[in-house]
């Protein structure tokens, strides 16, 4: 059976949409097959019963991500995706996205799910990742989806 990786993601202005898309294409062309779920697209949550990576932009409401501004605006949907019927127990690790620009924040509403749902940080691209992050990620979640696969065996 092909290997397949599966992917739990939000985008609300497209670009890790974007990201998803190349990242599928990649994987295309090593006979990966890829399932994803956009929580802005498809908001009816579902039980997810196999393992999956979660990606997440950070949407902050301002401050300096440290003594404030830590507040996740419209992003919450894909927390209670994770939430309900213990999805996030599936879930091998989250990858954070955001903007350079946004300096502490950056992609911390990622981290921040990994602290609550206790399932690690791997790694983070800026907005729609360059053609690097696609092949450093794609490996990333080869590698991780199989240790997470052995490891419930
Ligand atoms: C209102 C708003 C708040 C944002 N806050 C942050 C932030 O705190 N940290 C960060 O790294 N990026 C922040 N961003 C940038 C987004 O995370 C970034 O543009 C991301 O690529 C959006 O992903 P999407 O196009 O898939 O929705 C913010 C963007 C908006 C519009």
């Amino acid at each position: 059976m092909a290997k397949e990786i599966n992917i739990l993601y939000i985008s609300l202005s497209g670009n890790t949409r974007d990201f998803v898309r190349r990242l599928t294409d990649y994987y295309q062309d090593l006979g990966v097959v890829v399932n994803s779920i956009n929580v802005r697209e498809k908001p009816d949550r579902q039980k997810l019963t196999a393992p999956f990576v979660t990606i997440l932009p950070a949407f902050l409401n301002g401050g300096n991500g440290r003594d404030n501004g830590y507040s996740e605006i419209l992003s919450p949907a894909l927390g209670h995706y994770l939430a309900y019927e213990g999805n996030y127990h599936r879930c091998y690790g989250i990858i954070g996205s955001g903007n350079r620009n946004f300096n502490r924040q950056f992609a911390l509403t990622a981290k921040q799910y990994a602290k609550r749902f206790g399932f690690p940080y791997l790694t983070d691209f800026e907005l729609r990742g360059s053609d690097n992050d696609i092949t450093r990620i794609g490996q990333l979640l080869l590698e991780r989806s199989q240790a997470f696969e052995e490891e419930q065996a």
